[in-house]
């Protein structure tokens, strides 16, 4: 089958479509026609080995995908397609039924077929949702959920987004509504009007306003995108304010140290923990009106090097999709 792979750490060029083994589903596992994938920055993140994010993630992320070179060639972590064949004790799924989910650590979603444990993160796809929408669903979702489920969002708690155009900023927004928080949403310009259809209550353009001098306090701040900080946002936290990060070494040193002085804290979960039942959550919310992911750019898989290129810019909003052709 044809997949995208990579045999070494570095720049977008080390990704290649080549012809590759096609996997066995075993007993317990479903293979699955991949008909739609996405680059997000996990993807991004490890093809360079977290370089950007200094030496000790680095090396941390070697330790985890291969120290010298990276053990799994196939990246890709988000998929939807069909069930092409079940293993004999697969009884959740059958042969075509539609479904998406995500890989997580094992990637293996930029090639033509792709086996998943069925205990894994994988769920029949939302009724009346293409390919295309469904491959998006989890990446930005679940990394927002993971932060979300910390901070007891309820009616009556008013949590800020900084950073709620990428993918898990406008997930973010949409997930905080459901819970029935009051949100407030940050990003550029160019997004106000996006991230107030995805149910954000106020906006503020970072281009135009400092949200940490305007005076306003909240019981929660997400930073969606990993560009500000607790230290920075302390101020606008209320007395027993959470900050929510997503990215940072100084914030995970703050995670471990904030939670044992009381009082305002940094809360960050390590390894995040994401199951199925999770992706069966987030499927509901979708039949039930109250989250879409966002898709801003699509590209044919053969593309992954230019699709890759713009994920870097770290300016996407929402999600950038892959479509996958079988010959
Ligand atoms: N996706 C994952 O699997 C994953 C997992 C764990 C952690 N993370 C981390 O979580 C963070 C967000 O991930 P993501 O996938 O949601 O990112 P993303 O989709 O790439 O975020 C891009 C968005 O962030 C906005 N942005 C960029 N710089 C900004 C700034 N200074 N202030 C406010 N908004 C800014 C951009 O819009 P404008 O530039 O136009 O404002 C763009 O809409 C990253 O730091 C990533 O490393 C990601």
């Amino acid at each position: 089958m044809r997949a995208v792979v990579f045999d070494r750490y570095g720049p977008p060029e080390v990704l290649r479509l080549d012809e590759v083994e096609r996997p066995v589903p075993r007993d317990t596992e479903v293979l699955v026609k991949v008909q739609a994938t996405t680059v997000n920055r996990f993807d991004t993140a490890t093809r360079e080995a977290n370089r950007r994010s200094g030496l000790a993630i680095s090396l941390l992320s070697r330790l985890v995908s291969g120290l010298r070179r990276p053990r799994q060639r196939v990246l890709g972590t988000e998929f939807a397609g069909e069930v092409e064949a079940a293993g004999a004790a697969v009884t959740e799924f059958a042969v075509g039924d539609r479904v998406f989910g995500t890989t997580g650590l094992k990637f293996g979603a930029h090639a033509e077929y792709l086996a998943m444990p069925v205990s894994a993160r994988i769920a029949q796809m939302p009724a009346g949702m293409s390919f295309e929408e469904a491959a998006p669903i989890c990446d930005g979702a679940l990394n927002a959920l993971t932060c979300l489920k910390q901070a007891d969002l309820r009616e009556g708690r008013r949590i800020l987004i900084y950073g709620a155009s990428g993918a898990i900023g406008t997930a973010g927004v949409q997930l905080a509504r459901s819970f029935g928080a009051d949100v407030t949403a940050v990003c550029n310009t160019k997004n106000l009007e996006l991230v107030r259809s995805l149910g954000a209550d106020k906006v503020i353009d970072y281009t135009q306003e400092d949200f940490t001098k305007n005076g306003q306090t909240y019981d929660v701040i997400l930073d969606a995108v990993g560009k500000h900080s607790f230290t920075r946002s302390r101020g606008s936290l209320e007395p027993n304010g959470i900050y929510l990060p997503t990215d940072g070494f100084a914030n995970l040193m703050w995670a471990l140290v904030t939670p044992r002085l009381g009082g305002k804290k940094v809360l960050f979960q390590i390894p995040p923990r994401q199951t199925k039942q999770d992706v069966l959550f987030l499927k509901e919310l979708i039949e039930t009106g109250k989250y879409r992911p966002v898709i801003e750019r699509r590209y044919p898989l053969e593309d992954v090097v230019e699709a890759t290129r713009y994920v870097e810019t770290e300016q996407k909003t929402g999600n950038v999709v892959l479509t996958v052709s079988h010959a």
